[in-house]
């Protein structure tokens, strides 16, 4: 049985999660989907980063421990995940003692193969990224990501001789051209290796909120160096080699371009050095811009504070803690409270919200979020498209087939649409392309109701035309509920319920499933309410 193993980063703990979290989780959890539809032994794992200065920092200006902070946000990520219908196999936290003792593990096995030394650091320090910056990196002397100062700090560290790995690095990126995707996040990961590495300082004294360095615990590990060893602590690295051996290392790291270096350069890096293979696939997408910005913890933070935080777009209104106004008023700016992803639920739906993190933003590109193209998309896709679909073809069977859903023609034109429908989003999913999946899924769907315009079987009398015709649409939504169960679970379960099927989509297997025809006939047919009601644009 074909392996799946796939993560998310884990989201550091400083602040609750915001709908760019829920990018990264919503694609990956679609793809887990997908390959459990198709049978695959699928492993999914997301969860949260404890560790480090930036958690330690927003715990003190709560008044609490490190730990009692990780504990109260990590239950706002895990239940935005929940509200998502986010499927995880295991949540990781990096604060547990079986993270610990991986961490533990790997550490000592580079410092025993000699890739660790002391020496002192002296550089640039941005909190939120967790990362020093050299003073020709600096944007107005600021981070160039945060745009907030950032702090002289001078340590007694342990370096990772990154170093060491150009030329290992350089041969695995030739023979394995397909590692970091897309291709343009290659080349950056590869000019970056080129451009020359640095030995990396993987501890810190000045802290104590870390994992302890077994040889030496007066230090902590550096956040990313604890980190990134989470993909391996999941499946058992340093407690069930087997386990590990299963599942590594064919994963899938689904992450953001602002940690590429980590998980394209020093990642890597680290495997080789610890004797281990390096991971199989990284993917990396874009951001989510909200008025041209990237949406992150601190700009949402300090917009809320009323600073403006650099973006005047939806600045300012952060007072406005519960949005009253739920459905976005007059199309003004898009406020902060709709960016939770709670609040989007609460608003579109979950399925709608899922849709819309799938396909609007491929994955690879930056796009815009806005509330606006939120429900222009809705209204199309979902309203007039799928919703559409689902209630005219259930209506018509009721009027003219007394409710019982016909059976398909075996040889209709439309088996060809679908057959090539299938094929496209098999493989849009195979090259990680969700929007693309939808995108076919959706010419599907318009195929079926380009032949019912053409037809109009409501304006015709009950008999063998009419029921062919019904009969290849109710075959339509079978198989529409099957491809997009992945992106809507729960909207797939309920076209499958609607037309008379039993069972459940996500219970089905693909191909074979897939296949023409399978729509049975004779079962009822409901006609429920709108799946998708139409919003005010
Ligand atoms: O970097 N658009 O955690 P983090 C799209 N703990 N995706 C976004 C986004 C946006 N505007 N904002 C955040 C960390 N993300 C580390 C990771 S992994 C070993 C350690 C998503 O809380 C995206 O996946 O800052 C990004 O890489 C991640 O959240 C960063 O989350
Ligand atoms: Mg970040």
């Amino acid at each position: 049985m074909p392996r799946f193993y796939i993560t998310t980063p884990i989201y550091y703990v400083n602040d609750a999660p915001h709908v760019g979290h829920a990018y990264t989780t919503v694609n990956a959890d679609a793809l887990a989907r997908w390959h459990r539809l198709c049978g695959d032994d699928v492993f999914f794992l997301t969860g949260t980063d404890e560790h480090g200065a930036k958690v330690a920092e927003a715990a003190e200006e709560h008044g609490t421990s490190p730990k009692d902070w990780a504990d109260t946000v990590v239950q706002r990520f895990s239940s935005a995940w929940h509200d998502l219908d986010i499927a995880n196999d295991d949540f990781i936290r990096t604060s547990e003692s079986r993270h610990h003792r991986s961490v533990r593990a790997f550490m000592q096995k580079i410092y025993d193969n000699g890739y660790i030394r002391l020496d002192t650091y002296r550089g640039l320090y941005c909190v939120s990224c967790e990362d020093y910056y050299s003073e020709e990196q600096l944007l107005d002397g600021n981070c160039p990501v945060h745009g907030r100062p950032v702090v002289e700090m001078e340590e007694e560290n342990y370096f990772f001789a990154l170093s060491r790995f150009t030329d290992r690095l350089l041969a695995w990126y030739e023979a394995e051209p397909d590692a970091v995707r897309p291709a343009t996040k290659r080349n950056e990961a590869l000019s970056f290796i080129k451009g020359g590495l640095k030995d990396i300082s993987i501890t810190r004294t000045s802290l104590r909120w870390g994992v302890p360095v077994p040889w030496d615990p007066d230090h902590v590990f550096y956040v990313w160096a604890d980190a990134l060893i989470n993909y391996l602590t999941a499946i058992g690295y340093g407690a069930d080699d087997e386990r590990c051996a299963r599942w590594w290392p064919a994963v899938h790291h689904l992450i953001g371009k602002e940690i590429l270096r980590f998980h394209c350069v020093w990642w890597p890096a680290m495997c080789m050095a610890a004797g281990i293979d390096p991971p199989g696939r990284v993917l990396v997408h874009g951001w989510l811009l909200v008025g041209g910005q990237k949406l992150s913890k601190s700009l949402v933070r300090s917009m809320a504070a009323g600073d403006g935080g650099g973006g005047d777009a939806e600045g300012g209104d952060g007072g406005d803690a519960d949005g009253g106004d739920a459905d976005g008023g007059d199309g003004g700016a898009l406020r902060l409270t709709d960016i939770a992803p709670q609040a989007l639920t609460r608003d579109f739906g979950v399925d709608a919200t899922r849709y819309h993190l799938l396909r609007d933003v491929p994955l690879g590109t930056d796009g815009d979020f806005s509330y606006e193209g939120m429900v222009s998309r809705y209204n199309a896709d979902l309203a007039n498209n799928l919703g559409n679909l689902v209630a005219r073809v259930a209506t018509v069977v009721s009027s003219k087939c007394a409710g019982i859903g016909p059976a398909p023609d075996p040889h209709s034109a439309l088996a060809a649409v679908a057959s090539e429908v299938v094929s496209a989003v098999s493989a849009a999913w195979e090259r990680l392309a969700p929007h693309d999946a939808l995108e076919a899924t959706w010419r599907l769907i318009g195929a079926a109701n380009a032949a019912l315009e053409a037809a109009e079987p409501w304006k015709a009398d009950p008999g063998p035309a009419v029921d062919v015709v019904l009969g290849d649409a109710l075959e339509i939504l079978r198989l529409v509920s099957l491809l997009v169960s992945p992106a809507m679970p729960t909207t797939a379960d309920e076209i499958w319920r609607r037309i008379g099927l039993t069972g459940s989509p996500h219970e089905r297997r693909l191909p074979a499933d897939a296949a023409w025809g399978g729509y049975p006939g004779g079962v009822q047919v409901e006609k429920g309410s709108p799946l998708f009601p139409r919003r005010k644009p």
